[in-house]
C-alpha cells in the first residue's frame, strides 16, 4: 500500500463527487474520480485503486453492478468497495451485500464517519496485501525447486491446472479449490532440503537417499507452518504421497483418513509423472497413463472415485505430454 492510498470515487453528480474528493484529499488520500461505472471500469484497467467509493444509482451500470463486476475479477476481489447509499435504502443495501460490498456510507454524509470507515478498510487491505506478498514468495520458492530439474519443467503449473479442474469436477468447496491451485505449486516445497546429488541422481537410490526424498512432504508442511493463509494447503503438502491402502508416506494414512485435497493431488501428480518424460523413462500416452492409474486404483493405491472422475475430465484439459523426450526404461520418481 502506498503512503497515500488511492481512492476511486464513482459518482455521477458533480457537486457530490467534488465534495467527496475535497474531503478525502484533506484526509491525506490520493483521489481519482469517475462520473459513471463505465468510466470506473476503464479507470481500474489503468491502475488498481486501493479502495472504491461508489454511488448506487447512476445512469448506465449501477454502483451495485460495478461492485459485482469488480469483486468477480481476481485482480480486484480484495479491493474494498464502499457503496454510497441512504441508510433507508434497504434494497440497495441488500443488493450491495449480495454483490460483495465491504461497507456502506449513508447519505446524508457524516464526514467524520467516512474517515473512520475508509481508514479501517484500508488497514485490512494493507494486511491482505502483505499476506499476498508472503504467499507470492512461497509460490516463487516452489517454482525455484521445479527449476532445479529440467525434466519436471511445467509440472507445478500442470498440477495446479489439473488439481483445480478435478476439484471442480468433484464439487469440492471453494477454499479447497484455492488450496489445490497453490498446492500444485507447493506440494514438493520440501525438496528444497534434498541435495541435488540425491534429487537429480540418475541411477538407483540407496535406502538412505530414498529416506531423504521421502522426508520432503513433512519438511514442506513444516516450512509453511505459521502461514495461516496456507492452512488449507498444508495437508496437501504433507499427505500427497499417502496411498489409499495405507502404504504411502509420511504418516501411512488410509482411505478417507487422507485429506481429500491430498488424494486429488496424489492422482494428478502420478498422472503427470507417467505422462511426461523423465531421465529414466519416456512419456506415456494419456490413455496408457490413465490405464495405469485405474489399475493402481483397483489394487488399492488411489481413491477410485477421484481417479474415475479424472478419467472423465482429462479429455477436456488438453493434457499434452511434457518434458524432454528421452527414450528409456519405464519407471516413476517421487
Ligand atoms: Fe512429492
Amino acid at each position: 500500500m502506498p503512503l497515500n492510498p488511492t481512492i476511486l470515487v464513482v459518482e455521477d453528480e458533480l457537486d457530490v463527487r467534488e465534495m467527496l474528493r475535497d474531503q478525502l484529499v484533506e484526509l491525506g488520500y490520493a483521489v481519482r474520480m469517475a462520473a459513471s461505472a463505465e468510466a470506473a471500469l476503464r479507470d481500474v484497467e489503468v491502475a488498481a485503486p486501493d479502495l472504491v467509493l461508489t454511488d448506487v444509482h447512476m445512469k448506465g451500470i449501477s454502483g451495485v453492478e460495478l461492485c459485482k463486476r469488480l469483486k468477480a475479477d481476481p485482480r480486484f476481489a480484495l479491493t474494498p468497495i464502499v457503496i454510497l447509499t441512504a441508510v433507508t435504502d434497504l434494497d440497495a443495501r441488500v443488493a450491495g451485500l449480495a454483490a460483495g460490498a465491504d461497507d456502506f456510507f449513508g447519505k446524508p454524509f457524516e464526514l467524520s464517519e467516512l474517515s473512520t470507515r475508509v481508514g479501517a478498510l484500508l488497514r485490512v487491505k494493507t494486511l491482505l496485501d502483505q499476506l499476498e506478498r508472503a504467499e507470492g514468495v512461497i509460490v516463487t520458492l516452489g517454482a525455484t525447486i521445479e527449476a532445479r530439474d529440467l525434466y519436471t519443467s511445467g509440472h507445478c503449473e500442470r498440477l495446479a491446472t489439473y488439481g483445480v479442474a478435478l476439484g471442480r469436477a468433484l464439487n469440492v468447496p471453494e477454499p479447497l479449490i484455492r488450496a489445490l491451485h497453490l498446492g500444485g505449486y507447493l506440494h514438493d516445497l520440501g525438496k528444497i532440503a534434498v541435495p541435488d546429488t540425491v534429487l537429480l541422481k540418475p541411477g538407483a537410490l540407496t535406502p538412505s537417499e530414498l529416506a531423504q526424498i521421502q522426508r520432503h512432504p513433512s519438511i514442506g508442511a513444516d516450512l509453511v507452518r505459521g502461514l495461516h493463509t496456507l492452512d488449507d494447503v498444508r495437508p496437501i503438502i504433507r499427505h500427497h504421497h499417502e496411498r489409499w491402502d495405507g502404504s504411502g508416506y509420511p504418516d501411512g494414512l488410509q482411505g478417507e483418513g487422507i485429506p481429500l485435497g491430498a488424494r486429488i493431488m496424489a492422482v494428478v501428480d502420478v498422472f503427470d509423472a507417467l505422462h511426461t518424460a523423465r531421465p529414466y523413462k519416456a512419456a506415456l500416452s494419456t490413455a496408457d497413463a490413465l490405464g495405469i492409474l485405474r489399475e493402481e486404483a483397483d489394487t488399492g493405491a488411489w481413491d477410485a472415485r477421484v481417479v474415475a472422475r479424472f478419467v472423465e475430465i482429462v479429455g477436456d484439459l488438453g493434457a499434452r505430454n511434457g518434458g524432454p523426450r528421452v527414450p528409456g526404461a519405464m519407471g516413476r520418481g517421487a
